[in-house]
């Protein structure tokens, strides 16, 4: 039988480097892109128009885009946190010629379960942001923008504890019905396991006003080693995209303790042989894994990566 395709959101170059204590120049930035485009994947988060003063690590996202290589049917989102960060990205599109390949054709939107969350991460109850959110949507939208939506912290709060599926699945529909392709909903803790993933997805997914696992992603940072685990329970509930780094980067720089997100090594080895297919090579990722941690100055976080490496 045909494997059945799975989407892989890169979000190496954003939710990596935006929690990184060195500081990367842009030309770095758009090489990691430039490989992971090489090494096969096809969406590839590129950085972010949020405020300097709050997450200074992604300033030069506009030079970002201008220095990689950008490719036709490739997507490059960033994330936007406002109209100022809209109007920045919409200025930057308007100096390009109609021939070009735009420097972007995606923005992400983001809030969270938890309204202590959403001040931590964007000064901002819950409400709050999706009205904030309705209105970038809806202009991203007209600008002929897709926009895809994050849940933040939807199995624990780091500054509110546990947190109930219900709020999940509400916000979800919110970002859906303010025109989000897809919700992303991310354990930014780590501390989801199989069973409080499948309790979530049950609710989220199941029952009356159920969303379908087709608008979902997974989005699971790897604090405590669950996050292939929380995947494969995700892919047994009908969702079929899942975002990933390469090795392993990040963290979450309102979210203390929490590591990188699961390694895109990790979940290509971890799909090898199964019903699944992903775009990407391993071999060529767990290279660019193995480049972007000397770069960086830090071990590389994926397993896959440094077995490969001892290899
Ligand atoms: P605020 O301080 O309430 O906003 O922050 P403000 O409107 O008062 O602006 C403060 C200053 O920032 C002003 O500058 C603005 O001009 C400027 P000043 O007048 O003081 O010189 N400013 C901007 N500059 C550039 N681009 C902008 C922008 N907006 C304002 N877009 C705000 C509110 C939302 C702006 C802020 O809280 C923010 O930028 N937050 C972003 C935090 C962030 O990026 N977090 C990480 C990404 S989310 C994540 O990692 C989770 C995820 O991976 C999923 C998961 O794992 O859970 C997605
Ligand atoms: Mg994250």
């Amino acid at each position: 039988a045909a494997r059945e395709r799975v989407r892989i959101v890169e979000v190496g170059p954003r939710d990596g480097l935006q929690n990184e204590s060195a500081v990367i120049p842009p030309e770095v930035k758009a090489e990691l892109v430039n490989r992971l485009t090489k090494a096969g994947m096809d969406i590839i988060e590129s950085g972010s128009f949020v405020s300097p003063k709050w997450v200074p690590q992604m300033a030069g996202t506009a030079e970002v885009l201008k220095l990689m290589n950008r490719h036709h049917g490739l997507h490059y989102p960033v994330l936007v946190p406002n109209m100022k960060g809209l109007e920045l990205l919409l200025d930057l599109l308007s100096e390009q010629s109609k021939s070009d390949v735009p420097y972007t054709d995606e923005i992400a939107v983001f809030t969270a379960a938890t309204d202590a969350f959403a001040k931590a991460n964007t000064n901002c109850t819950v409400a709050e942001s999706l009205e904030r959110l309705s209105v970038v949507a809806k202009r991203a939208r007209s600008e002929g923008l897709r926009v895809r939506g994050y849940v933040s912290v939807v199995i624990d709060c780091p500054y509110s504890g546990k947190v109930d599926p219900t709020a999940v699945k509400s916000v979800s529909q919110a970002l859906l019905d303010m025109g989000c392709y897809e919700v992303s909903l991310g354990d930014t803790v780590g501390t989801g396991n199989p069973t409080t993933v499948d309790r979530l997805l049950r609710t989220v997914i199941e029952g009356s006003g159920g969303i379908p696992g087709s608008k979902l992603a997974g989005h699971f940072h790897d604090t405590y080693g669950m996050a292939v685990a929380n995947i494969f329970t995700a892919l047994d509930h009908g969702v079929r995209t899942f975002d990933s780094a390469v090795g392993g980067l990040g963290g979450c720089p309102y979210s203390p303790g929490a590591t990188g997100n699961v390694a895109t090594e990790d979940v290509l080895y971890a799909l090898r042989g199964s019903n699944y297919e992903a775009p990407g090579d391993l071999e060529a990722i767990a290279e660019v894994g193995t480049w972007i941690s000397k770069m960086l100055r830090r071990p590389n976080a994926s397993r896959v990566g440094r077995a490969l490496e001892a290899r």
